[in-house]
């Protein structure tokens, strides 16, 4: 039986990674740690919170002394780190959040962690495991040809977002090199899945067109994304923390390259499938270009060979499988969405998209199934 700390539990991976842990694992001890940032949700767990196992705390990662209590009072022998700031646009229009929670507080967990599993003269846990969540950004940016990111690419992180990531990732590193604490890290692809806060393209997209507004897409919609539903990154961090060797870094992606034209393309198909009574058929009718994201990385792909020969890991769900729960989700927990729609999100919303210059309406003709064709695959 373990004791898991699952810093960053109520936001979309976290949380989706605790009702994985419960249903697979279900006498083991889970303690969320989230500051509820505007991304932590509380409602994301309700599932959870009745079981007698499952403990929430309301605070900080950099708060070391909290994160130490916790780690004795409930003898937690893993640590698994989700909490970040994750969005790329906010790391754009204001870094030094991310600097903040993605490196100061990583490294603050970095501390209790080695003042409480390394510390001689406390009762120090001869096993114990810090797993790291990390991205594929901190690779930076594909062409057309490349092969995939893995786990020897250089690191060349792009946005403010995947800089700070990628110096959590080199801390982490450092703190099993030099002190021995028992890590692993896991870099991940896109994902998309239940309870993701609706800034991110799938479900901003979904809920927009649920509401009749724009989907807008930036600069030509040929930027290509990797995408992983949310549970199998769940049973990859699963595997890692089983079979991934201390030291180790696993690449985790989807082996599903897809241009986000197909990706909206294809929830708009859905949606004309699975909300039919929509006011505005066809929903691709609401496409429409904007500017380009500053920076913008134009392709991310992962080769997850490692973390197959290693682990045997291997997605289960395929992206048409993945978007169209995502979508029944979505339409079955409206209550969950509609409650994010506040005064703080509607500013985001405006602050983000609407100083944005319109390029063009969608200019082709509609109403194509779930395959929008082989040039914007
Ligand atoms: P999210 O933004 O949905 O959730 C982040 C959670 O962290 C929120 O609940 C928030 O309240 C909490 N948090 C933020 N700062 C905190 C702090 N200082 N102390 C305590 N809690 C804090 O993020 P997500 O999409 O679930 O991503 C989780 C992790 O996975 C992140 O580390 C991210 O970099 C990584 N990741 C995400 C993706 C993706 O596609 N979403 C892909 C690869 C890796
Ligand atoms: P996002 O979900 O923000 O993830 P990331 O930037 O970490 O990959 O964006 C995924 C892709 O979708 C990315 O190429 C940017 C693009 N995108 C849009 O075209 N429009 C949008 O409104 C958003 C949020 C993203």
């Amino acid at each position: 039986m373990r004791s898991l700390l699952i810093t960053g539990g109520a936001g979309f991976i976290g949380a989706n990674f605790v009702h994985y842990w419960q249903h697979h694992h279900p006498n083991d001890r889970v303690v969320v740690l989230d500051a509820l940032t505007y991304a932590g949700n509380r409602a994301s767990l309700a599932p959870a919170e009745g079981d007698p196992h499952f403990r929430f705390v309301r605070g900080d990662i950099r708060d070391q002394s909290l994160v130490e209590g916790l780690l004795k009072e409930e003898r937690i022998d893993t640590l698994v780190h989700f909490a970040a700031e994750s969005h790329v646009d906010r790391s754009i229009l204001g870094p030094d959040a991310f600097i903040e929670a993605n490196i100061i507080g990583t490294h603050s967990l970095l501390k209790a962690a080695k003042q409480v599993w390394l510390n001689p003269q406390s009762s120090a846990l001869i096993s114990h495991r810090f797993h790291h969540v990390s991205t594929d950004e901190v690779y930076g940016t594909l062409s057309a040809g490349d092969p995939p990111f893995h786990e020897a690419s250089a690191y060349a992180p792009n946005s403010p977002y995947a800089a700070s990531k990628a110096a959590a990732d080199h801390l982490v590193r450092a703190y099993h090199h030099t002190y021995g604490l028992q890590v692993t890290t896991s870099n991940c692809s896109n994902n998309y899945g239940p309870y993701q806060f609706p800034e991110k393209l799938i479900p901003l997209m979904l809920i927009n067109a649920l509401q009749h507004k724009p989907l807008p897409v930036y600069g030509d919609g040929r930027h290509v994304r990797d995408w992983l539903y949310v549970e199998d990154h769940c049973r990859g961090i699963e595997l890692v923390l089983d079979k991934g060797r201390i030291g180790e870094t696993y690449n985790l992606g989807g082996s599903c390259e897809k241009t986000n034209l197909y990706t909206v393309k294809a929830l708009c198909a859905l949606m004309d499938e699975l909300a039919p009574g929509s006011a505005c058929m066809p929903h691709a009718s609401l496409l429409t270009f904007i500017k380009d994201r500053p920076g913008h990385d134009r392709r991310y792909a992962i080769n997850p060979g490692k973390a197959q020969r290693e682990l045997g890991y291997h997605p289960l769900e395929t992206f048409e499988s993945g978007l169209r729960k995502t979508l029944i989700w979505y339409l079955e927990n409206e209550h969950w969405w509609r409650a994010l729609m506040d005064a703080d999100y509607q500013d985001w919303m405006t602050t983000c998209y609407e100083s944005q210059t319109k390029v063009a309406a969608f200019p082709r003709s509609p109403g194509i199934g779930f395959d929008p064709g082989e040039d914007e695959r």
